[in-house]
């Protein structure tokens, strides 16, 4: 397969801290990544584009706590919403990111698509679960990357797949089994990126 993103220009915009805040101006299309802390969200945003630590990896979960806005190529930008759903950071702390992510979500002009990053091993949390509702409430495109599935076998993985599509109510082309430790399902994730990107926007008006 040759590759849908060959990556030759990165840079990072900057952080939208607090609901209403500074964003990034420019009318690019713009992909966001949303899952749990811990799901691997900044490592498969690191495989995505060829980077060892564009987003930061991290063993402590909750570190990503802005929404970080990655342009590439001049044509595309990558959003990373904060982890959500981890316990160990305090209530009010949990309180601030949801109106965060939510207004994000609402509000931008330019989103195109939603990467929904579930762990393959796990049956989706409550938390989890209230994200893809959001989601579907939305209407915004939403891919699933079910992520680390190095840590399953082939047969494990792939019956873990079925049960995805089906607990989710969703088609085998909206799911990318991906794992940041081998770059499987990278080129796979990548395209389908690309293809939302170049869609019209979803929303009506706009
Ligand atoms: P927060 O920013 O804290 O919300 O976490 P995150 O979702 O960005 O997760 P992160 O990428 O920091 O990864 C969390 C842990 O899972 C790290 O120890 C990673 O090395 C590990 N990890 C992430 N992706 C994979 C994967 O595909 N395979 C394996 N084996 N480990 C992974
Ligand atoms: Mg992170």
């Amino acid at each position: 397969m040759t590759d849908p993103l060959p990556i030759r220009h990165l840079e990072f915009l900057g952080g939208l801290a607090k609901p209403g805040g500074w964003r990034p101006e420019g009318a690019l299309p713009e992909i966001a990544f949303s899952g749990r802390s811990n799901v691997g969200k900044s490592s498969l945003l690191n495989r995505l584009v060829r980077r060892k630590a564009l987003a930061r990896v991290s063993k402590t979960p909750g570190k990503t706590r802005e929404i970080n806005f990655f342009e590439v190529n001049r044509e595309l930008v990558l959003v990373d919403l904060p982890g959500y759903g981890y316990a160990r950071v305090s209530k009010d702390q949990r309180a601030e990111w949801r109106p965060l992510i939510e207004g994000y979500l609402k509000q931008s002009k330019q989103l195109r698509g939603v990467v929904q990053l579930l762990d393959v091993r796990h049956a989706p949390t409550a938390d989890d679960l209230q994200m893809v509702d959001f989601l579907a409430e939305l209407g915004v495109p939403t891919i699933f990357a079910l992520t680390k599935v190095d840590k399953l076998t082939k047969s494990a993985a792939a019956k873990r797949v079925e049960e995805f599509i089906e607990g989710l109510g969703v088609t085998r082309d909206q799911l990318v089994p991906f794992s940041s430790a081998t770059g499987q399902g990278r080129d796979e994730l990548a395209e389908a990126m690309v293809e939302l990107a170049q869609a019209p926007a979803w929303r009506s008006g706009e």
